[in-house]
Formats: structure tokens, C-alpha cells, sequence
């Protein structure tokens, strides 16, 4: 008698081990990340980013940053930390509605600086409360994305409290770059600029099997030298690797090809 052929296992021979993100928006992921399952049902970025009040915020946030002398935190910056909290969420394997909420409170997290800079981690997530409940998002999301947003600050008492808020603090920690800086003369730089200028290219990588995230810079050390990264950074590393360790992985910090942490 023939045999009923076995039963067919989903091939995940064509899964990489190692994904990454090259942390701009504008530039895609240097691997295809694996579609996350589940599905989006409810309301997404795209609603997020088309909302007036957002765009005001965002401008706002920008605005105000750009005032007392900090780098770029408007749409940009919200960007990527919306995409970059999305991508560590999809590469681990969750679902396709956390990451869409990772996406939103990553592209969120800064709103509270068009207030002011100080706690703005808290006045953010109060801000966010009435965004959400106009845009229907679940009580429980609205929780969700609120609580991520007032704890992405380390300098605020910030602490990865979920999945979610891990994704976004390690997102937010990561967006060095040069196109962040305001300062157009170079002689008036003060450290942080001159830390944000020499970085030419930010990526993460997620090895999903490895459970290692690692953050690899390309830093130019004619304009910094790498002791000046680690005087303004080490405490957002330290952030990074609390919030990998939440989402059960290691963290590497790699600058010009060498792990340094
Ligand atoms: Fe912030
Ligand atoms: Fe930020």
C-alpha cells in the first residue's frame, strides 16, 4: 500500500541567522527580516504619523530641542526610532501587532521635549494618552505605549519595563548620527555634536539563534575620538544592554569593525 506523504514543515532554510538594519529610514535593512505573523488589526503608524496633533508635536519637540542646543529630534528622529523599534521586535520573532505598537511608541517618544526637555519622557506619555484614544487604540495599548515613552530616558530613571519599551529604548540609545547635528559651523561643536557628527553610519543587527543585538558604528576619529563616544554614551550603552537582556539577548557595541563592549 503507497505511503501518504509525510507532512511538509515549514522551510526556515531560507531564515537567516543574523539580520540588520542599517538605522535610517531612508535607507532599507541590509537583510530581509521574516514577515512577522499575526496580523496589524487596529489602528497603525501610518494613522499615527497622518494625525495633526502629532505633526504638531513632532515639530514642536524639534523646535524646542533645537533651541537649548540639542541634535535633530523631529521627524527624522522619530522615524527612525519607530522603524528601528519595529525591526529588533519582528527580527526576535513577536508579533505583528507588538511590533506595530513599538512603532508607534518609538515614533512617539520624544513629543513631550515640545513641552519642555525636562521629564519629558513623562509629559510625553500623558501627551500620547488623548492621540491614542482619538486614533482607537485599545486601553490596553494605550497603557502599553504610554508606559514605554515615560520610561525611555536612563537620565530620567528610565528602565525597559516591557518588550515594547525595551525595542524603543534601544532604538532611541542607537540613533547616533551625523545628519542629527544642527550646529552648521564646526568650530563651535560642542561633544555632542562633534560625537554625532563623526558617526557615519549606525546599524543594528539582531541574531535571533545568537540572542545578540549589536549596535555597529562607523565612527570617523578624525573628528572624535572614540574615548569622547563612550564619555557622553556609556550610560545609553549601559541602557542598550539592560534593555537587550529584557528581551533575553546579549549586547555588542561595535565601533570601526572592533567589539568594544
Ligand atoms: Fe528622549
Ligand atoms: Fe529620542
Amino acid at each position: 500500500m503507497k505511503q501518504p506523504p509525510a507532512p511538509q514543515r515549514p522551510d526556515d532554510t531560507a531564515t537567516p541567522d543574523e539580520v540588520s538594519k542599517v538605522h535610517r529610514p531612508e535607507e532599507a535593512g541590509a537583510v530581509a527580516v521574516p514577515e512577522p505573523v499575526g496580523h496589524v488589526a487596529g489602528p497603525t503608524l501610518d494613522d499615527v504619523r497622518a494625525d495633526d496633533a502629532v505633526r504638531l508635536w513632532i515639530r514642536q519637540a524639534n523646535q524646542v530641542t533645537g533651541a537649548i542646543g540639542y541634535t535633530e529630534h523631529g521627524e527624522r528622529h522619530a522615524s527612525t526610532c519607530a522603524e528601528g523599534a519595529h525591526f529588533i521586535l519582528r527580527a526576535l520573532g513577536h508579533d505583528a501587532r507588538r511590533c506595530e505598537i513599538a512603532a508607534v511608541a518609538g515614533y512617539l517618544h520624544d513629543i513631550g521635549n515640545g513641552i519642555s526637555r525636562d521629564r519629558h519622557g513623562q509629559t510625553g506619555a500623558l501627551l500620547a494618552k488623548d492621540i491614542l484614544r482619538d486614533l482607537r487604540f485599545t486601553p490596553e495599548e494605550v497603557v502599553l505605549i504610554m508606559a514605554a515613552i515615560a520610561s525611555h530616558e536612563e537620565d530620567e530613571g528610565g528602565l525597559p519595563i516591557s518588550a515594547v519599551s525595551a525595542a524603543v529604548i534601544i532604538a532611541d540609545k542607537s540613533d547616533v548620527h551625523r545628519s542629527r547635528v544642527r550646529n552648521s559651523k564646526s568650530t563651535a561643536f560642542d561633544i555632542h555634536d562633534r560625537v554625532n557628527y563623526a558617526a557615519t553610519k549606525a546599524e543594528i543587527k539582531v541574531g535571533r539563534r545568537e540572542k545578540l543585538i549589536t549596535l555597529e558604528l562607523s565612527v570617523d576619529t578624525e573628528v572624535a575620538p572614540i574615548m569622547e563616544y563612550f564619555e557622553i554614551f556609556l550610560t545609553r550603552m549601559i541602557s542598550c544592554r539592560r534593555s537587550a537582556e529584557f528581551l533575553h539577548c546579549a549586547f555588542a557595541l561595535v565601533i570601526n569593525g572592533t567589539r568594544l563592549l
